[in-house]
């Protein structure tokens, strides 16, 4: 495997930026697009279980039916792609149970080798209040959000992530509630606009050694 430099790394991250003006007419070509979805399931989680649903939204109306719930926020509606990171609003057994399937499946195992684990992690979801597990969930949904906007920053992408919008609503336009999902976090990805002044801000982050501790 080729490994990138680390100067490359940094420099793409320097370079992203949490971008307020997208370019309208500038569209992800699709085969970087289909490497970005395969980011987002390729995202590690806790047990492995991906408890998400991650919906891409490129439809027009839709997309503006949304920008009102977003606080104004034009992004929404100016960037090629929207992803709306969803959770599963039940994490119980039987879910559980289809992602233990399509492990033993994959790695052509019994599914009895996995009752140890399974056992755990009934334990784990059985001892959360419906709250808590809501709470683990929506922690899931981040880790997909941070390697999608990293992922995008290495292939040039642009990203804005968002909880600048009511999930409430976004559920309701979005039908969500009948698919057993609710939404978590935004990201509108495509290309800045030219115009957007905020790509030259400088980057504001505390100094290394108040972050970043040595023992
Ligand atoms: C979880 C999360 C939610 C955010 N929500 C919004 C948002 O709704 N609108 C927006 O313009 N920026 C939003 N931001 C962007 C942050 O303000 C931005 O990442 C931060 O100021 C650091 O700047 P940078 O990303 O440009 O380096 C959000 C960032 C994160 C990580």
């Amino acid at each position: 495997m080729t490994n990138i430099s680390h100067a490359t790394l940094i420099e793409q991250l320097k370079w992203r930026y949490a971008t307020k003006a997208f370019d309208p007419n500038a569209k992800i070509p699709a085969e970087i697009w289909t490497a970005l979805e395969d980011a987002l399931v390729l995202t590690p989680s806790s047990f492995g279980l991906q408890p998400w649903k991650f919906l891409v939204i490129t439809n027009p109306e839709l997309r503006a039916k949304l920008v009102p719930h977003a606080w104004g926020q034009a992004q929404i509606a100016d960037a090629s792609h929207l992803v709306v990171l969803c959770a599963p609003t039940k994490i119980d057994v039987p879910f559980i149970d289809a992602y233990l399937q399509d492990m033993a499946t994959k790695r052509g195992i019994p599914l009895s080798a996995l009752d140890q684990l399974r056992g755990m992690m009934v334990g784990f979801v059985e001892g959360m209040t419906d709250a808590q597990i809501a709470s683990w969930a929506a922690k899931q949904s981040y880790i997909a959000l941070g390697n999608f906007m990293t992922s995008a920053a290495l292939l040039g992408v642009d990203t804005c992530p968002m909880e600048g919008f009511l999930p409430d609503q976004f559920d309701e336009i979005l039908d969500l509630p009948a698919q057993g999902l609710h939404s978590i976090v935004c990201c509108p990805a495509g290309y800045r606009s030219a115009e957007d002044k905020y790509a030259s801000f400088a980057k504001v982050r505390w100094a290394k050694e108040q972050v970043i501790e040595h023992r």
